[in-house]
């Protein structure tokens, strides 16, 4: 490529776009859909384990792709010589399709809750038939079709600055509403039950190995790995930017804000009589009738329910953005398109991959059949397709970059990592972690279908029976609330202070010294 690459402009431009990318509809629809349908709490650690255990590294090594070969991923894996690495870019471009032709299905979804709530339809009604009722009406064309065009009409623009500029305003905007819908969740009469729900863990679900591979497909997805976006967003960063602090920065922001969507839907959940519905079929749509149901019961319901779905809108469509750019920036690159024909282009193909997913609306029976055909994409795009994605890029950094892969991590970090120490983390541990979770799942699948005799010993069902707010209950409040919040507005603090520091020894002409 012989034009001068974009990059953020500013570094908190930079963290504002990443965490742009990662926060949508991954942590205010997915993560409390999952965490409701494996107990809550009994979710969120196998979650917290693999955040820090497996995604964090995995979002590194797709940066340390990106920024080192300045390629989107296609490109990436050719130019370190991965093995087949053409091909396997490639999913990096075709893979992201699948996931943005259900991704945007449910961004059209809020598109046309962003105007439910501003004209109250919602309000005063049986919010999951209302649900139930828009999947099988003409609005979702509409809304479907309206959500295709803005995504590639902002990329069809060249966006990449506009995204910055635009994250570092309705990010921290979404955070705060959130807070408000949070007040109002956790004050509602008999709200205890869902917190309870929500942040006390039934230790036997661990043993249920669904649960972890939820988790894992969660972690990957939450943070956009695995679909080409971080691998190219990576590609934009300047090499000023030291790695390792920064990713836990973006972890710990976008883990914020899933925690605090936690605590805006169960306690709300289980106070307007929803908690019968998580975990069943139409659990996948909780979001859509338990929000609405909330606003309802708010001072100014109308304003605010309709300014929280413009948020998620932006959240939802920064992250559709990031999905649909790899395949763009390919054909730019490679193919010699304009940005504009290959918006145009992109943007049919993905209105038309959407479409099974309308038409399962209009299918007779209740929320869960119409919603049959997307829970089933979302189990092998979000928890299979994507981690396997996800770790191809610690395999091509880990074997393929070596010495090269783990200096590029650390190249002007603060923070650096150690060597031996992060090589034998990346190498071994989770590559190995990774293949027993999928190896025990075939396993288990094999199982199932008498392909094999029954080697696992099937999950305990753990339900739930409300006991109160136990001590454990308030250590897991406690735990959540420091490590991801607090550890958030530090980290975040810390790298904004350390480039402040940079810029000031850069002007007073001492920055070779270092
Ligand atoms: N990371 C994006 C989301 O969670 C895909 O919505």
């Amino acid at each position: 490529m012989t034009k001068q690459r974009e990059t953020w402009n500013s570094h908190w431009g930079m963290i504002a776009a990443m965490i742009g990318t990662a926060i949508g509809l991954g942590n205010i629809w997915r993560f409390p859909y999952l965490c409701g349908k494996y107990g809550g709490a009994t979710f969120l650690i196998p979650y917290i384990i693999l955040l820090f255990g497996v995604a964090i590294f995995a979002m590194m090594c797709e940066w340390v792709l990106g920024r080192h070969t300045k390629r989107e991923p296609l490109g990436a894996f050719d130019k370190i010589k991965f093995p087949f690495g053409r091909d396997i870019g490639a999913w990096g471009i075709v893979g992201p399709f699948f996931l943005y032709s259900y991704y945007i299905v449910i961004t059209s979804w809020v598109l046309f809750f962003v105007f439910a709530s501003f004209e109250g339809l919602y309000f005063g009604k049986n919010t999951e038939t209302f649900f139930a009722s828009f999947l099988g009406s003409k609005w979702i064309f509409l809304a479907h079709f309206a959500a295709v065009c803005i995504t590639s009409g902002i990329l069809a623009m060249g966006v990449q600055k506009g995204i910055e500029r635009a994250c570092k305003i309705m990010i921290p905007t979404l955070f705060v509403l959130l807070i408000v819908v949070v007040i109002r969740s956790v004050t509602l009469p008999g709200a205890n039950e869902g917190i309870e729900f929500y942040m006390r863990p039934r230790w036997g679900g661990l043993l249920n190995i669904e649960t972890w591979v939820a988790a894992l497909g969660q972690v990957f997805f939450t943070l956009s790995l695995g679909m080409g976006a971080m691998l190219l967003y990576g590609s934009y960063m300047k090499d000023e930017w030291g790695i390792p602090m920064n990713a836990i920065s973006v972890t710990l922001g976008n883990t914020s804000a899933s925690i605090l969507a936690g605590f805006a839907i169960f306690p709300a959940a289980f106070a307007l009589g929803f908690g019968a519905v998580i975990g069943g079929a139409k659990s996948i749509g909780l979001t859509f009738f338990v929000l609405p149901k909330v606003f309802e019961v708010m001072p100014g319901g109308h304003f605010f329910g309709g300014i929280f779905f413009i948020l998620l809108a932006f959240g939802a469509i920064s992250s559709a953005i990031s999905i649909q750019e790899p395949a763009i920036a390919w054909l730019k690159a490679e193919v010699g398109w304009s940005r504009k024909e290959a918006a145009l282009f992109t943007g049919i193909i993905l209105w038309i991959m959407g479409l099974p997913f309308l038409l399962n609306g209009f299918v007779k029976g209740g929320l869960g059949a119409k919603l049959a055909l997307l829970s089933k994409m979302d189990i092998i795009i979000g928890q299979l397709a994507i981690p396997i994605f996800g770790i191809l890029a610690i395999i091509a950094v880990g074997y393929f970059m070596g010495d090269r892969g783990f200096d590029e991590m650390n190249k002007n970090a603060r923070v650096k990592l150690s060597h031996t120490w992060i090589k034998f983390w990346i190498k071994a541990i989770v590559p190995i972690f990774v293949a027993i979770l999928f190896i025990l799942t075939l396993l288990k699948i094999l199982q199932e279908n008498g392909v094999i005799p029954a080697i696992i010993l099937p999950a305990k069902e753990i339900g739930f029976t409300p006991i109160g707010i136990t001590p454990m209950t308030v250590f897991m409040i406690i735990f959540v609330c420091v490590v991801f919040w607090g550890g958030f507005i530090y980290t975040t603090a810390k790298v904004l202070t350390i480039e402040k520091d940079k810029k000031a020894r850069v002007k007073r002409g001492l920055a070779h010294s270092r």
